[in-house]
């Protein structure tokens, strides 16, 4: 550190050159991030010293904070809003680690209760181990499409992931989650938005197979859950034979309208235009989370608050008026709206792939388009293409784009920052490496 401190000229002019170095998301299709609204920016300024960690010092955020969880109980089609309980996080790892924290601890406590059963009728046998109702790793049954943060988690919490096969629409089969169902299972995922395509899992199905097993459904909707509850119903529909058909159409249901869907988490620093960090994580009620939350919670000494139970201690309340104003300020219309800005591009970005004889890999239900640039004859001479092309587009041209891992394709994300002309120009360039 420098000794004597260096003046606001020289400081800002040093961190102009840091900020320049970073994207302004001009050229940015691989982000599911975006430019926040400038409502959010300003309420984000305005509560910049608040910190929800300590909730009596900062009694204002702490009542934003509930009318957010309220709000975002309503979107998400909560029967009573007013009885769902949750907070906001720093995004979508945190919410599914609190997640999943809460279900190991409800299978725990489950556990430690039937062997205090078994040890009351067998009461000579205290010690012996072979009483234990069950010994194994805690395991959690979630789509292989699922985010790389269940890795994180499934380290963190010592967990076995057991990973559900897709279909070829990249969706979870149903049949292939209850059968990785055993006695160590702590819980179900299922995701509305999946990171590499945008789909949503047949959550339906999912909620109906957690409530014949008694266990917990944790839909994890980072990027779906401000994107589904906005799109048109007739983009947003589904046969049950998975056909698209706008006469017998159904709004897909991912969240609380479901029974069995006990916690649902959203990110509004990505499709909500909010501020970085924010993500919200909302239990359908107390009792879903019980007595588990008695494991996490903390006698705070020092706090006005008396208790903590939140993952994270000192917690920025700038994200949670951010997050308040936005939501308020867009309202369901303006969220509608951004949505149905997306999905234009995303129709553009169909419409331009075909001049250039390319079309999407598979057709995008929101807006994340793939896009295959091999011939389909060797995966792995496909993904070595791909890879190149990602590079040569970002080296020669200057734009960001991302791979996909489970098939060779390029992936574009049709985030608010992005124009049509943006889409023109970078297919054009595309058009000419692949030509090249
Ligand atoms: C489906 C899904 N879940 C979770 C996450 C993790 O979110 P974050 O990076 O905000 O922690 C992402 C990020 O892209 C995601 O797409």
């Amino acid at each position: 550190m420098n000794e004597k401190g260096v003046s606001e000229k020289e400081l800002f002019d040093e961190l102009c050159s840091f900020s320049n170095a970073d994207t302004n998301f001009k050229k940015v299709f691989s982000s599911m991030c975006t430019i926040p609204h400038p409502i959010a920016v300003a309420a984000q300024q305005q509560f910049s010293l608040s910190n929800i960690g300590d909730p009596g010092l900062f009694a204002g955020t702490c009542r934003m904070e509930t009318e957010v969880i309220r709000m975002s109980a309503s979107m998400l089609n909560h029967p009573d809003p007013k009885s769902a309980v949750g907070h906001m996080t720093s995004g979508g790892t945190e919410s599914n680690i609190e997640a999943v924290l809460h279900m190991k601890n409800r299978f725990l406590n489950s556990i430690s209760d039937a062997e205090n059963t078994v040890e009351n009728a067998t009461e000579n046998k205290l010690n012996n181990n072979n009483n234990r109702v069950n010994q194994s790793k805690p395991n959690l049954i979630l789509p292989k499409t699922s985010h790389f943060s269940f890795e994180k988690i499934a380290n963190l919490l010592d967990i076995d992931l057991k990973k559900a096969d897709i279909d070829s629409n990249f969706k979870v089969i149903p049949e292939s989650v209850e059968s990785l169902i055993d006695e160590n299972t702590i819980g179900l995922i299922g995701i509305a938005g999946n990171t590499e395509f945008g789909f949503c899992d047949p959550i339906d199905a999912l909620s109906e197979i957690a409530l014949r097993h008694e266990l917990p459904l944790h839909v994890d909707a980072a990027f779906g859950g401000f994107v589904y509850p906005f799109l048109p119903e007739s983009d947003s529909t589904e046969t049950g034979d998975g056909n698209e058909n706008k006469s017998k159409s159904k709004k897909v249901k991912f969240a609380f309208d479901l029974p069995g869907v006990t916690s649902v988490s959203i990110d509004p620093h990505k499709m909500g235009r909010s501020v970085i960090p924010g993500g919200i994580l909302i239990f359908k009620n107390e009792s879903v989370i019980g007595s588990s939350l008695d494991k996490i919670k903390v006698r705070t000494p020092y706090l006005t608050s008396k208790y903590q139970s939140t993952l994270t201690g000192t917690r920025p309340g700038s994200s949670v008026a951010a997050t308040y104003a936005v939501m308020k300020h867009l309202g369901a219309e303006g969220y509608r709206k951004n949505v149905a800005y997306c999905m234009e591009l995303t129709n553009h970005f169909q419409n331009e792939l075909k001049k250039i004889d390319l079309q999407p890999y598979i057709k995008p239900k929101i807006n994340i388009i793939t896009v295959s640039v091999g011939d389909g004859k060797n995966k792995a001479a496909d993904q070595e293409k791909t890879e190149k092309i990602r590079a040569q587009l970002l080296e020669k041209y200057g734009w960001n784009v991302s791979a996909t891992k489970t098939v060779p394709a390029l992936r574009f994300v049709l985030m608010p920052h992005v124009t049509k002309e943006d889409i023109t120009t970078m297919l054009s360039d595309l058009k000419e490496l692949l030509n090249a």
